[in-house]
């Protein structure tokens, strides 16, 4: 048998659409058996029975992809998985059970597969590298395509002193769904702003300089086209700044909103918590670390 741990992951951070991401200490653990034939999936905990029990399960397509490129043919396997990642919340939960299945697959072939491979091929799973990335290296990351198939990326320093304040509403939201509201064209105008938000997310995190941040999470690519999904959005930001967030932004596709938050702010969740309970969704509060290590095998 052998088993991986999966962090969660938050992708975009605001402006870095499809390019930033940062792993969480939410994790699930992933076994493999090997058996004599066949293939069983079991699923335990958080959104167990939303999650695939046949060949479409998106573990079992990320191990098919390894043995594809490495012509390994396994016997039957069984797949158990155990999960604290919410499904379709914006938390990356496709991305884990990709990093999973990748990194387990890869195990049974002896490691033919080297990192910069996975990421390619969980990339190419995936659809763009923002959560596969964090989720395989974990930390903070900035990814990007440097050819059709090739993903170059940075792990960059997250602050010892902030926080996440995970806020998961009681709605799913698909990341199709959220990905037709966004508009093909943008004005130059908002490229410009996106782009000097990215780079400031960056100047700012490893600079320290967290008063920024406050600029640096602001976005006109996505966050403006799916707060119509997201009901009382712009509201929950407004009282995370009243109540003192460095920052606030909608995590990845949504449904979640994640704030970040100095880790000396003690009143914070109290504050937040007073305000949500009186809106008219229920929502999940939930501090988050980032987690520095991706995907790994632990036994
Ligand atoms: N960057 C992606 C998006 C993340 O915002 O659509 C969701 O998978």
């Amino acid at each position: 048998m052998f088993k991986v741990r999966v962090p969660a992951t938050s992708a975009n951070m605001g402006p870095g659409f499809d390019c930033m991401g940062i792993a969480l200490d939410i994790y699930n653990t992933v076994e493999m058996h090997v058996v004599p034939e066949g293939l069983v999936i079991e699923n335990h905990g958080r959104d167990a029975d939303l999650i695939a029990k046949d060949s479409t399960n998106m573990i079992y397509r990320a191990m098919e992809r390894v043995f594809q490129q490495t012509s390994f043919v396994p016997p039957g396997l069984k797949i158990v998985s155990y999960n604290d990642i919410p499904v379709a919340r914006g938390l990356g939960s496709s991305a884990a059970s990709t990093a999973a299945g990748l990194l387990l697959a890869n195990v049974l072939t002896g490691e033919e597969l080297d990192m910069e491979k996975l990421i390619e091929l969980g990339t190419d799973l995936e659809g763009h590298p923002d959560n596969i990335v964090p989720a395989l290296i974990g930390g903070m990351t900035l990814s990007y395509s440097q050819d059709t198939s090739t993903v170059g990326y940075i792990k960059l320093d997250f602050p010892e002193k902030l926080r996440m304040l995970v806020m998961v509403p009681d709605f799913p939201l698909s990341t199709a769904e959220a990905r037709m509201v966004l508009p093909r064209k943008v004005e130059l105008g908002s490229a410009v702003f996106n782009v000097s938000r990215a780079a400031l997310m960056v100047a700012a995190l490893t600079a320290g300089k967290l008063e920024h941040l406050k600029y640096a999470v602001q976005d006109r690519l996505h966050q403006p086209y799916r707060e119509k999904l997201i009901p009382g959005m712009q509201e929950v930001f407004n009282k995370a700044y009243d109540a003192g967030a460095r920052g606030v932004f909608l995590s990845g596709a949504g449904s979640t909103l994640i704030a970040l938050v100095d880790a000396d702010n003690a009143g914070f969740l109290a504050k937040l918590k007073g305000f949500l309970d009186n809106t008219s969704c229920k929502w999940e509060l939930k501090y988050a670390n980032v987690s520095r290590q991706g995907a790994a095998r632990i036994q």
